[in-house]
């Protein structure tokens, strides 16, 4: 018997030994393959693969006249992005594989960001389900998709933290917090890459921007950034690591600059920090021509140079600039170190390796697994399934949700009929003709029940139709040539006959995303003004709120009854709000991001930094941290969501009130669903650190579970407290510490809401 336990207990060690065995036999095969390869290519020929040119000019039947399929075929170029198709990247495929010396294959990318035709929501939605498995399955729907039309690199995750609800990015991300970041991250990075690259399901990720992007300042795009080293490491830097961590095959530098230096040319963040201190052994791509844009910040007068810099700082693919292509004459004069390229290149040469590229170049272009995967049936569920966790449920007063499917309803708003609006920024293989408007989702949810919706624009997203232009470009026109009065009366005239009120309204979605930053964060005026007049009329108003970031609703909240943040959901919008307003599907989303009173608030985040004078209140108290004319709290904080069932958090308690330096604690507590239909929390860990040598936040996220409780039930859930759980980046050598000291360990269902006890470190 005790043999047999040896045994037993032996099986993971021998586990590991193999693949570890196994994993260095692949290495070492994978070298000698690339090592004779090098051998064969001339020094224009390796610059070639540190090549990501614009698309440009090649599409389907073009490919063979244009100049970058020359380009190809003189074996000047690394790899191609955004061309959607998979007949058309085997077509391009075939140039670099048949026509061009060495055959080597090309790498296709894409920003494949949250999903490919099958869209699931923009990240900063899918990051307030908190669910990681379905994070991770959305990517690897998403690589399931792009892999079957071509695609074998993603531009994504991106995984900036960010405070500022001006900057448009911050739709891309996932909120402002480090260690749910991170966990997303991880999650993002497992779902794209599965378990091996060389499965032709899997695609390589690109942990992008490197770094700090989201700590823009003013939350303008493109601006500088300037978080000292010791807020870089706390705030910041925590999702980089954990997605290379993960396994992630590649990093995007950002286009801002780090430490006054452009991080495209940042030897200090690509080579010091990324590869020698976290191990990073993937390629660096820049960001859309970011080299170039070397010149632009001021670090130097030609591409030459910057290339050089960019090279030496550690860069191997080159988006779009053109920089590195051209190195030749200055690594043979001697301006440039040759065995840097040779280190780009390898790779570069590496990562189509572990791609499978060499194996087979068209192994990502199988016609036929297009057809049977992308947008398919399965898909569409998966994604209509998690935007209904993604929506939060801000307001519900007197149970006004869910809506009985009787009666009539209104429903009203510039968002409620529009098809290209649905799945949100950056979906760039979307199809917007195969999606739902929230009208056609509603429609088919209240089919053959009698109910009757009535449907009514109401108004255009704004009154300025030049910004509205902006807000809606790339094909998501919608403006209405009627008078806003003519809208108006046709809205009210509706709204008299209904029941209830579903308005549809918020921001466009192109009014978030890249180089989408806006000072004014509100209801835009238009929509605003019309939803005055339908409160006038005294019928229940529902408002499902469209939004890529963090918006006010001041108003909204003291006028409305109830409020769905529904974000942008995706390809499957429609029939996931129409599952959520009607209980289908029980909301369960919470918030990612705090959702301010007034723009002035910004930069603004639930971990305030403790300082001289806070006023914790966040009211008006002379000589402290506060505002004279609002309180300095957010309207709805971190963590925040309701549901249509109740839950009640009791018996919360650590095994122990002592825990050494290297010792674990556990934290308990009991969750029960005390209402009447099933329901999902989100059960959240904060901790604070009254006394450490660096300032610590009031608070800050540990920990989570996400729990799915029948009518009546318990769970008690358990997290361990340990040194990993619980420390910082001390401001000395930023090393990961836990200091001795009277700590607070916080439980509860958003970050204001807390039961605490308190733990002493030893
Ligand atoms: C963005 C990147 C993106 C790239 C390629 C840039 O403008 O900053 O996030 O991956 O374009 O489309």
């Amino acid at each position: 018997m005790k043999r047999l336990w040896i045994i037993l207990a032996l099986v993971p060690v021998l586990l590991i030994g193999c693949k570890q065995h196994n994993e260095a036999t692949e290495d070492a095969q994978m070298r000698v393959f690339v090592d004779q390869l090098m051998a064969k290519m001339t020094l224009e020929e390796k610059l070639g693969q540190l090549n990501l040119p614009v698309t440009g000019d090649i599409v389907t039947g073009q490919a063979r006249e244009s100049n970058v399929a020359e380009d190809i075929r003189h074996g000047l170029v690394g790899g191609l992005f955004n061309l959607k198709g998979a007949a058309a990247i085997r077509e391009v495929q075939r140039i670099a594989v048949e026509e061009s010396r060495l055959g080597i294959p090309l790498l296709f990318g894409m920003d494949v960001i949250h999903g490919y035709e099958t869209v699931f929501p923009i990240p900063l939605g899918l990051s307030c389900s908190w669910d990681m498995a379905a994070i991770e399955r959305s990517a690897q729907v998403a690589a399931r998709e792009a892999t079957a039309d071509g695609i074998c690199w993603t531009f994504s995750p991106m995984v900036d933290i960010c405070h500022d609800g001006r900057w448009g990015r911050i739709s891309e991300g996932s909120g402002e917090d480090p260690y749910l970041g991170s966990r997303i991250a991880e999650a993002m990075v497992r779902g794209y890459q599965g378990e091996s690259l060389a499965d032709p399901e899997t695609m390589m990720a690109c942990v992008k921007h490197f770094a700090l992007y989201g700590a823009v300042e003013a939350g303008r795009e493109y601006n500088n950034v300037y978080p000292d080293d010791f807020h870089a490491f706390n705030e910041y830097m925590q999702p980089y690591k954990a997605a290379i961590d993960a396994g992630a095959g590649s990093v995007m530098a950002a286009f801002n600059t780090v430490h006054g230096i452009p991080s495209t040319g940042n030897k200090w963040l690509l080579n010091d920090l990324l590869r020698d201190q976290w191990g990073f052994r993937g390629f660096v791509v820049s960001d859309y021509c970011g080299l170039e844009q070397l010149r632009d910040h001021g670090v130097c007068t030609d591409k030459e140079q910057a290339a050089i810099q960019c090279l030496e700082a550690g860069l191997d693919m080159d988006m779009v600039s053109a920089g590195l292509v051209n190195l030749a004459e200055a690594v043979r004069a001697g301006k440039c170190d040759g065995r840097l390229v040779d280190a780009a290149c390898r790779r570069m040469l590496e990562a189509k390796y572990k791609l499978g590229l060499f194996d087979d170049p068209y192994r990502y272009c199988d016609l036929s697994r297009r057809d049977e995967v992308v947008l398919c049936d399965a898909h569409r569920a998966e994604a209509r399934r998690i935007a209904g966790e993604c929506m939060v449920l801000l307001k519900n007063e007197r149970n006004l949700l869910p809506l009985p499917k009787r009666g009539t309803i209104a429903l009203i708003g510039a968002l409620a009929n529009t098809r290209p609006n649905m799945s949100g920024t950056w979906a760039v293989a979307a199809v917007p003709e195969r999606y739902k408007t929230v009208r056609e989702g509603l429609e088919d949810a209240l089919r053959g029940t009698g109910a009757k919706l009535l449907y009514a624009k109401g108004s255009n997203l704004m009154y300025d139709a030049a910004q509205e232009a902006i807000g809606t470009m790339f094909g998501r026109e919608m403006r209405d040539p009627r008078s806003a009065e003519a809208m108006r009366q046709e809205a009210l005239a509706i709204a008299r006959q209904a029941d209830v009120i579903i308005a549809a309204m918020g921001e466009a979605s192109e009014m978030s995303g890249e180089c989408s930053s806006r000072v004014d964060i509100e209801m835009p005026d238009a929509q605003h003004d019309l939803l005055v007049e339908l409160k006038k009329l005294g019928k229940p108003i529902v408002l499902v709120h469209f939004a890529g970031r963090p918006t006010v609703l001041n108003w909204e909240t003291e006028n409305l009854p109830a409020i769905i943040e529904s974000w942008f959901c995706g390809s499957e919008s429609a029939d996931a709000i129409a599952d959520v307003l009607f209980g289908d599907v029980n909301p369960s989303g919470k918030l990612t991001v705090q959702l301010p009173r007034h723009v002035g608030q910004y930069p603004f985040s639930y971990r305030q930094m403790r300082t001289s004078r806070l006023n914790e209140a966040g009211d008006f108290n002379k000589f402290s941290t506060c505002y004279s004319d609002i309180s300095s709290k957010p309207l709805y904080p971190f963590g925040y969501g309701l549901s249509y069932t109740t839950f009640e958090y009791t018996n919360f308690y650590l095994t122990d009130s002592v825990m050494p330096l290297d010792g674990k604690v556990e934290a308990h507590v009991t969750v029960t669903n005390t209402g009447k239909r099933p329901g999902s929390e989100i059960v959240q860990l904060y901790i604070s650190d009254p006394v450490a040598k660096g300032v610590r936040p009031y608070r800050e996220l540990r920990g989570f579970e996400r729990l799915t409780l029948a009518a009546g039930e318990s769970k008690e859930v358990v997290f361990v407290l340990d040194a990993e759980r619980m420390g910082y980046f001390e401001p000395y050598h930023l090393t990961w510490t836990l200091e001795p000291g009277e700590m607070q360990v916080m439980i509860g269902a958003n970050s204001r809401d807390t039961q605490n006890l308190p733990l002493r470190v030893l």
